[in-house]
Order: structure tokens, then sequence, then C-alpha cells
């Protein structure tokens, strides 16, 4: 990705989160989702590139836009991969809770890598640069909390981590409270927490636990720009999703996948806050303006930008589009 196309990408998000923040705390999941959806789809064709969706809404057949495998874009640019979640955390913003964010990962065909996953689970374990090269998915969720402590220099009962609050994850949570450590349960939105916990300042020291996998590679996107480290399990729960991993994925799909086999080589990662979170401030607006807050990293020489932007919703064609809403 080149060094001025990455930062077109936030252009992208801050459109879909503009155009879902009008839906927060209505309680109107579809609507959300469709004008984050819409919002992503039109900023995305007007980019010049030959774009692929790899990761989206869905298979075509199932989503009206932005489907795996739908061409976006304006002719005349280079080949592009994009893995989408132009709302994630849809409850979130229905119900205007913290952490729904718009966000995507890219990769220029050649240069960067995004693993196709299917729309399956995935058993996830992100940390930050600290304790890359420490952990270990495959041994007691007990002992990597140690170990992690260990690499963050404090006690296990100053560690926190992140999980969704699932009644499959009531063993993991018992085991980490039992370890002493901490549990950030939140209701939705384990892209976020994951993000929060590369980041030192977040109080957020790791993801645990079972989430999208979907998420999860846009998720490799991010920790392969900030230096940290995701393993994963894929886990599959409805017959077929095997089968259908098996002819995506490269390879041994009951393997531990490691963030190069998410996500590898010259990628780039922007989301944009919808209602405030672990992250991202959510959109604010006052006096005719809406003011969004973003992150937009790059792989290649793992550069972090957080943008706060103030959208002048008089002079913004987006003010159109939320009058029609
Ligand atoms: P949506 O925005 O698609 O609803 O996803 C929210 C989310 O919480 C993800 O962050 C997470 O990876 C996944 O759903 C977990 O799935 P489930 O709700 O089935 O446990």
């Amino acid at each position: 990705m080149d060094q001025y196309r990455h930062l077109d990408f936030l252009r992208v998000t801050e459109s879909a989160a503009l155009a879902a923040s009008k839906w927060v705390g209505k309680g109107k999941h579809d609507e959300a989702d469709q004008a984050a959806c819409e919002a992503m789809r039109n900023e995305l064709n007007s980019m010049e590139m030959d774009a692929t969706i790899v990761i989206g809404e869905g298979e075509r057949d199932e989503a009206p836009m932005l489907f795996i495998g739908e061409k976006l874009g304006r002719p005349g640019g280079p080949e592009i991969q994009i893995a989408v979640d132009p709302l994630e955390g849809t409850n979130l913003c229905a119900n205007g809770t913290p952490n729904a964010i718009a966000v995507l990962a890219a990769a220029v065909e050649g240069e960067g890598y995004l693993m196709h996953a299917p729309d399956c689970y995935m058993e996830k374990l992100v940390v930050g640069p600290e304790c890359a090269g420490v952990v270990d998915i495959t041994v007691p969720a007990r002992i990597n909390v140690r170990l992690m402590a260990k690499a963050l220099g404090k006690d296990v009962d100053e560690c926190i981590i992140g999980i969704l609050d699932r009644p499959r994850h009531q063993e993991l949570i018992a085991e980490l409270r039992d370890a002493g450590c901490r549990v950030h349960l939140v209701p939705d939105g384990d892209l976020s927490v994951a993000i929060a916990a590369l980041d030192p300042d977040s109080g957020v020291d790791g993801l645990m636990g079972i989430g999208g996998a979907p998420e999860g590679v846009i998720t490799a996107a991010a920790v392969l720009c900030t230096g940290g480290e995701m393993q994963a399990r894929l886990k599959f729960t409805i017959d077929g999703q095997r089968e259908r991993a098996e002819k995506m994925v490269e390879g041994d799909v009951d393997r531990v996948f490691r963030t190069q086999d998410l996500a590898r080589g010259n990628v780039t990662f922007a989301a944009t806050g919808i209602t405030p979170g672990d992250l991202l401030k959510g959109v604010r607006f006052r006096h005719g303006s809406a003011y969004t807050e973003s992150i937009v990293m790059r792989s290649s020489n793992h550069t972090i930008r957080r943008i706060e932007t103030t959208h002048r919703l008089a002079i913004n064609p987006l003010l159109d589009r939320r009058k029609r809403n």
C-alpha cells in the first residue's frame, strides 16, 4: 500500500461511522447496518482501485452489498483485497453502548495477504508487543496470564483480559479469576477489545476467548501493524463449516493460526469509532459539525495514526444522506 493511498481508507471508515451514528441508541439493527454498508460501499467505489471484498457481509446470495467476491473501485488503480466490517457491534450501536466501530483492512495483491476466513467462530489470543513471543494458545489461560504479567512487569492481579460475555466463556472467566486476573467482560465487539489490547495505554492487556473468524482476520491486520501477537484456532459449530473452511483456507484448518497466517506483508488497517469505546471516541455532534476519531495503521513501517476529524455537515454531502434517513 503506498503511503498516500492508505489514508484514503480513513475516509471509508469515517463515512460508515457517520452513517451508522444516525442510528445509535435507536434499537434499529438493520437500519444501522445498512447505512454503514451503503456509506462504506460508496466510498470504496469512489477510489481508483480494482478491489475485491475477501471478508464482508456474507456470500453473494445472502448479502446485497459488500458480499465476498464483490468488485469495487474506479478503473485505473492497483488490485486490492479488502476485509470489511462496516458496523462491528450491531447490538452496541442499536443499544447505544460502548465499542461499536467501522473497520476495514486492505492488502495490495501480491504485496500483502488477508486470509479468506469462513463465517465460523475463532478462538483468539491477542497480546500487545510487550507480550509477543511469550504466550501460547495451547496452554491453559492461567499460565498465559502469568507469562504476560512477567513480560509486563506487573502482578497477575494487575492484568486485565478482555473477553466476550458469553456462556461459552464461563470456564475461561472462572480460570482467570481464580488465577487472580481481572476480567473485562464486553457484551459484543471483540475486535475493538483486541485492538485496545495492542495499545499499552488502553488498560486492557489481552483478549482471550471465542468470537467471529472474519473479525479475527481484521484483528490480525491490526496486530501485524503494531507488532503484537495473535494466535487463533477455527471453531466449527454448524454442519458444512469445516468443509467450507477446507475450501477457503490453505493447509490444516485445525492448526494454530499465527498472525502471519491470517494477515501478512503490506497491509493497512483503519477504524473509526461509532459509540465511545476502549479504543476510540464515538461520533459526536455539535453546532452543525460531527467529530470522529479514527486509527489508521500500516504494517510496512508500523505507523499508527490517531486522527480526529471535524466534518462540517452543511458542506458535506453526508448531510444529505443523513436527512434522507
Ligand atoms: P456483529 O457486529 O456482526 O453483530 O458482531 C459482533 C460480535 O460481538 C463480534 O465482535 C464477535 O466476534 C462476534 O459478534 C461474536 O459472535 P456471537 O455473538 O455469536 O458470540
